[in-house]
């Protein structure tokens, strides 16, 4: 983790909520839809590929590993804050992970079939500002991206 965490108490000046199937058609939808929000923030194209790309990954794992054979929701969330800071939260009333620090680690993956390259965290972690990820076994998991904007 990065060592200078971002203030998560900044004031909202605009926010959205979404709540869409587990199916894997909704990864490209959430993706966008995330993107097309804060678009109003007029941020660079490659700010907005971080964002879209971290979204990607987030929603993929409530999909794949988060509700597995089963259909669950993904919830949504998206601040825009002071400072030009974007909050998203990706949720899931999933299987949740039992070691979230081990889960977060490059490579780790608890895909059997061998086509999961367990990168999906450190591209989040790398591809924002700051990445939580909060958890319990039977419960879910939520995801929170942090990203600042350029000035
Ligand atoms: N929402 C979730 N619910 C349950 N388990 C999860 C969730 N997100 C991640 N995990 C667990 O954390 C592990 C690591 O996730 P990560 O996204 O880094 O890699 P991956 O999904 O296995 O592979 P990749 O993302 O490269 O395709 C997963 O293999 C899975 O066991
Ligand atoms: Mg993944």
């Amino acid at each position: 983790m990065k060592s200078n965490r971002v203030d998560f108490s900044a004031a909202v000046e605009n926010e959205m909520q979404l709540v869409l199937p587990s199916l894997s058609v909704n990864e490209g939808m959430a993706r966008a839809a995330v993107a097309a929000f804060c678009a109003q923030l007029n941020p660079t194209a490659l700010e907005l590929a971080d964002i879209k790309c971290a979204v990607s990954e987030a929603v993929t794992n409530c999909i794949v590993h988060a509700y597995r054979e089963q259909m669950g929701d993904i919830l949504i969330g998206v601040k825009l804050c002071e400072g030009r800071l974007i909050q998203i939260e990706i949720r899931d009333r999933g299987c949740g992970i039992e070691n979230v620090k081990q889960a977060r680690e490059p490579l780790f993956t608890t895909d059997a079939e061998g086509e999961r390259s367990g990168m999906g965290f450190t591209v989040m972690e790398n591809f924002c500002d700051e990445l939580r990820v909060s958890s319990r076994v039977g419960k879910g998991t939520t995801v929170t991206l942090l990203k600042r904007l350029h000035k």
